[in-house]
C-alpha cells in the first residue's frame, strides 16, 4: 500500500472517453470514440453522458494504471480499473495486453457494490468510488465479494473503512478469509446457492455457488432485475483495452481461450457444473473480473466454456487434486499443480478436504488415476474425515503426490503418503516441501511436479498413439526433414529453465524473426510467453553430445538445470548462455500459434554473438518422423 501514498487526488482529472495522454499503445488509434461507444451501446443518450468517462494516467512502478467508468444497464454502473501494463500473473500466465478488475455498482433502493480491485488502485479507485456514491447521494449497504483473491478483494479493507456499515455478503469460507484480511470487525452475511438479496426496485440478487472458477470459494451473484450475471474470474480475460464491451470479438478471442486455458482447464468439471447450475437464469450480460464485459456475444462466448470443458471432461484420465481451501497457500499452490497437470492433456479433478461431501470424495478418488494431496491441517476434523475416505477408496496401483501447503499446521507429508502407500499408491513424484514463503521457483517446481505425474499416466499411451497416428512410411518420408540442435535458455525473476530444441527456423529478415515449436508440457514454455525475452544457444557438430545428454536428462521438479553446466549470464536478459555454444540469441517471444501439442513462438532476434567462428552448427537426422 505504501507504494502508492504518492498518488495525489490531483491527478484524478476526469475524462470522457477521451484518450489518456501518456498511452503510447498503438491499440489506442483503434479505440472506439465516444460516438461509436453511444452507438454499440445502442443507447443515443451516452454521447452526452456526463457519467461515462476515464481517469488520467497515473504510474504505478513504471506502469499505467487508469479508472474507466461507464454506465452498464438499469441502475447498474462499472468501475474499471485498467493495469495497462501488467505483463504477468503468477508463473504461468504471461500478459500481452495487461488487464483490468471490473467492479460495479447497483444503485436499488439499497446499492451494492460487487467487487472492488487491487490494492495498487488504492487512491485511484476510492476516489471514484467516492465521486459515484455522491452523485447519487448513497453510500454502499452491501459488498458482494465474489472471492477473495487480492485482485478483487485486496481493497476490501479499504472500502469497509470508508463505509463501515456496509454488510459484506459472500461464502462462509470466503467471509472467514476476510476477517483475517481487515483486522477490523465488520457485519457479514453468510450466503448459499439460491440465497436472495433483495436491493429494491427489482434488484434482486441470486447467489450462485461457483467452486473452482477459479477459486475456491468463487460464487455468482445474478441479478434478477436486469439480468447481469457477475461472474468475476469466470468468462474473464486477460486483456485490457478502454473498450469496455466485447464488440471486436476477433481480438479477444485468442486472450479468452488462453485465459481459459491457464485457469479454468484444470477445473473443466466445476465449470460444467456450474453452467448447469444457472442454465435457468436468464442472463444477458456477463460482467466478469477482468477485460471487456460480456454484452454482444454472450452466448457464443459463454457457449466456448461448455464445449471446452465438456471435450476435457470426456478424457478417460483424470488426477483428483485434493487441497484445503483457505488454508496456507494450499489454494495456489494446487492450481499450479493442477495448471501442470494439464500442460499434459491430462484432466483434473479440485475438491476442498475441508467441505467436500464423502460420497463425493469416494467417487472422486475411485475414478481417478492419479491423486493430488496437499497436506491439510493437522487439527482439523473434517480433514481427517477426507483423509480416511480417501485411503478407504483409493485403488491399489493409483499414481500419486503429495505436497506441504505451508500453513503451518500441516500434517506431516511423509506420513501421508505412508498411508497412502500401504493401500497400494505408487509414488512417482517425491514429495513437495515447502520451506519458505512460496516464490516464483517454488511455483515452477509444483507445475513440473503436476507435468511429471501426468506424464506418467499416459507416458506408454501417448508414445503408442504417436506411433499409430502415422503410416510408417510418411513417418519416414517427414524424417527427411533435418534441422540443427539448440539450446533454449530463460530465466524470470528466481526461475529459470532450459530445453534441447530442435524445431527451429528462421522466418523473418525485417525484422529478423525465428520460430521455435515448443511441446505443451515443457516446463519451460511457462517462461516462453509473449513478451518473454530468451536464448537460443546454439550447438557446435563437434561438441554437442555432453550437453545434449544433460539437458534431455529427466530433471526432479524444481531441479536446477543448469548445474554442472558452464555457462555466464546474457546482460541483456539475464538468462544463461552455454559456455560451450557456437553462437547464441537474445529473441523475444511476439507470438504464439497453437498446435495440437506445440505451441510455435514467433519471436524477433534482438542481438546476438558468435563464440566459435569457425564451428558449424550440429545437425540433427532422425530415422522416423514421428518423435524428435
Ligand atoms: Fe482475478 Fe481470482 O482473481
Amino acid at each position: 500500500m505504501l507504494q502508492f501514498r504518492h498518488l495525489k487526488s490531483s491527478c484524478f482529472n476526469e475524462r470522457k472517453l477521451s484518450l489518456p495522454t501518456c498511452r503510447p499503445s498503438p491499440v489506442a488509434s483503434r479505440l472506439l470514440t465516444k460516438a461509436a461507444v453511444a452507438e454499440v451501446l445502442n443507447d443515443s443518450t451516452l454521447e452526452n453522458d456526463s457519467s461515462t468517462y476515464l481517469s488520467n494516467v497515473v504510474m504505478w512502478n513504471g506502469k499505467r494504471l487508469q479508472t474507466q467508468v461507464l454506465p452498464l444497464t438499469q441502475d447498474t454502473i462499472s468501475i474499471r480499473s485498467l493495469d495497462w501494463d501488467r505483463d504477468r500473473f503468477d508463473i504461468e500466465f504471461g500478459l500481452e495486453k495487461g488487464t483490468t478488475y471490473n467492479s460495479y455498482l447497483i444503485f436499488g433502493e439499497k446499492t451494492a457494490l460487487v467487487d472492488a480491485s487491487h490494492e495498487k488502485f488504492h487512491e485511484l479507485y476510492l476516489e471514484t468510488l467516492e465521486k459515484e456514491l455522491k452523485k447519487m447521494g448513497r453510500t454502499i449497504d452491501y459488498i458482494l465479494v465474489s472471492h477473495t483473491e487480492p485482485d478483487h478483494s485486496g481493497l476490501i479493507p479499504a472500502v469497509l473503512d470508508r463505509y463501515p456499515e456496509a454488510v459484506v455478503a459472500g461464502s462462509k469460507v470466503c467471509l472467514q478469509f476476510l476477517t483475517g484480511l481487515t483486522h477490523r470487525p465488520f457485519t457479514a452475511q453468510a450466503v448459499k446457492g439460491g440465497d436472495k438479496i433483495d436491493l429494491g426496485m427489482g434488484h434482486v440478487i441470486e447467489f450462485v455457488m461457483a467452486p473452482n472458477l477459479h477459486w475456491p470459494d468463487t460464487m455468482f451473484s445474478y441479478d434478477h432485475g436486469t439480468g447481469v450475471m457477475y461472474t468475476c474470474d469466470a468468462f474473464g480475460m486477460h486483456y485490457c483495452t478502454d473498450q469496455p464491451f466485447d464488440v471486436d470479438v476477433k481480438s479477444i478471442m485468442p486472450h479468452y481461450r488462453f485465459y481459459y486455458d491457464c485457469l479454468m482447464k484444470p477445473n473443466a468439471k466445476s465449470v460444467t457444473t456450474a453452467l448447469r447450475k444457472v442454465k435457468d437464469l436468464n442472463f444477458n450480460v456477463i460482467a466478469n473480473g477482468h477485460g471487456p464485459i460480456l454484452k454482444y456475444n454472450v452466448s457464443e462466448l459463454v457457449g466456448n466454456y461448455g464445449s471446452w470443458s465438456s471435450s476435457i471432461a470426456k478424457g478417460e484420465v483424470s488426477v483428483a487434486v485434493l487441497y484445503s481451501s483457505d488454508y496456507g497457500f494450499s489454494d495456489r499452490l494446487s492450481q499450479t499443480l493442477a495448471r501442470g497437470v494439464t500442460k499434459a492433456s491430462v484432466q483434473t479433478e479440485m475438491l476442498d478436504l475441508l467441505s467436500v461431501d464423502p460420497q463425493e470424495l469416494v467417487a472422486c478418488v475411485g475414478r481417478s488415476k492419479g491423486v493430488i494431496l496437499m497436506s491439510p491441517p493437522g487439527d482439523s476434523a473434517e480433514a481427517k474425515t477426507s483423509l480416511a475416505v480417501i485411503t478407504s477408496a483409493l485403488k491399489p496401483g493409483t499414481k500419486v503426490l503429495v505436497a506441504e501447503s505451508f500453513g503451518g499446521r500441516d500434517e506431516p507429508v511423509d506420513t501421508l503418503l505412508s498411508s497412502l502407500v500401504d493401500v497400494g499408491a505408487e509414488v512417482v513424484v517425491d514429495p513437495l516441501r515447502v520451506r519458505d514463503l512460496p516464490h516464483q521457483a517454488l511455483y515452477q517446481g509444483f507445475e513440473e511436479a503436476g507435468t511429471d505425474l501426468a506424464q506418467a499416466l499416459i507416458a506408454k499411451d501417448s508414445i503408442a498413439a504417436k506411433k499409430a497416428a502415422m503410416p510408417a512410411d510418411v513417418a519416414k518420408a517427414l524424417a527427411r526433414l533435418s534441422s540443427g540442435l539448440y539450446v533454449v535458455t530463460a530465466a524470470h525473476n528466481n526461475a529459470r529453465s532450459a530445453m534441447v530444441a530442435s524445431w527451429v527456423s528462421q522466418a523473418s529478415f525485417e525484422p529478423l524473426g525465428l520460430t521455435i515449436a515448443v511441446a505443451k508440457d515443457r516446463a519451460i514454455e511457462s517462461l516462453m510467453q509473449v513478451g518473454d525475452v530468451f536464448i537460443l544457444n546454439c550447438l557446435g557438430e563437434d561438441n554437442y553430445n555432453a550437453t545434449i545428454r544433460h539437458f534431455l536428462k529427466r530433471f526432479a521438479p524444481g531441479a536446477d538445470r543448469f548445474e554442472g553446466v558452464e555457462y555466464f549470464t546474457d546482460e541483456g536478459s539475464n538468462c544463461p548462455v552455454i559456455s560451450s555454444s557456437i553462437a547464441y540469441m537474445q529473441c523475444k517471444v511476439i507470438s504464439r500459434m497453437e498446435t495440437p501439442d506445440h505451441w510455435i513462438t514467433y519471436c524477433e532476434v534482438a542481438d546476438g554473438n558468435v563464440l566459435k567462428p569457425a564451428a558449424r552448427t550440429a545437425v540433427h537426422r532422425r530415422k522416423v518422423g514421428n518423435y524428435y
